[in-house]
């Protein structure tokens, strides 16, 4: 069975005393998680190993960095190794966030290394995808988001594919208000798995958690999850506060 996830991207939000605040808020209201349902939290990198001292003897609560090297270390001014990353306690890395790719140019070639490189340093990869509001409009979004999977990920194993997540984020709903419709999500996500499917069959895609990010919160969040594909969220603005992060979290734990 796919796991359900509740990530929080907290971006580059929050000093140390504020995440540890934060996270200490999130652990007071956590409701009993299990294999199957569990929560993601992702820092700035500063924050990484003191969060995760706070997560680190509650079950299924795991930490993740929003970012990590193409390389796995040496002379890279200003870089941070996936190796660092998980020896400091992160279980996860996002990658290939829209905000990544737009401002820092991060190429598919680049993301595609990425990946690599984390899951070679034994991290799990959170996998990012998302069409602008240009492409939405002229209604390429399924291609244009299969191009991004495929370049980014399907050089992979079959066997790697347990360790990735895939994030589908509208960039036209993230940190807008404005949410794609339980329908929109549930149509991309429906063609995410079958592109998943198509490449490495049924089970694996079966086996896929596919989260949606942009503009997720309390009131909408127990619809989206709802969606037979949408298997939970990337959560960056409500996730700045414990008691909207509590309650996305609590609609994965009824979906
Ligand atoms: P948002 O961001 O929830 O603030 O829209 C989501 C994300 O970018 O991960």
């Amino acid at each position: 069975m796919r796991k359900k996830i509740v990530a929080g991207n907290w971006k580059m939000n929050m000093n140390l005393d504020e995440g540890h605040e934060l996270v200490a808020g999130i652990l007071k209201g956590l409701p009993a998680l299990n294999n199957d349902k569990i929560v993601v939290i992702a820092p700035p990198f500063i924050n990484i190993q003191h969060s995760y001292y706070q997560v680190e003897d509650t079950d299924h609560v795991y930490i993740a960095a929003q970012n990590c090297s193409t390389e796995n270390s040496g002379a890279y001014t200003g870089e941070v190794a996936a190796s660092m990353i998980k020896h400091a306690g992160a279980s996860y890395v996002i990658i290939g966030h829209s905000e990544r790719r737009e401002y820092f140019n991060e190429t598919d070639a680049i993301l595609s290394k990425k990946t690599d490189t984390a899951l070679d340093n034994g991290l799990k990869v959170i996998f990012c995808c998302g069409e602008s509001l240009e492409v939405r409009d002229a209604g390429t979004q399924n291609e244009y988001v299969e191009a991004q999977l495929k370049a980014g990920l399907f050089h992979l194993h079959k066997h790697q594919l347990a360790n990735i997540v895939v994030a589908y984020e509208p960039i036209w709903a993230i940190g807008t208000g404005r949410t794609a419709t339980s329908q929109q999500a549930q149509d991309m996500h429906a063609h995410i798995r079958s592109v998943f499917a198509a490449q490495y069959g049924q089970n694996i895609a079966d086996d896929l958690t596919i989260l949606y990010g942009g503009s997720c919160k309390p009131s909408n969040a127990a619809e989206l999850f709802a969606c037979a594909d949408v298997d939970g969220g990337l959560i960056g603005g409500a996730s700045l506060k414990a008691s909207e992060f509590l309650g996305i979290i609590e609609a994965m734990m009824h979906a």
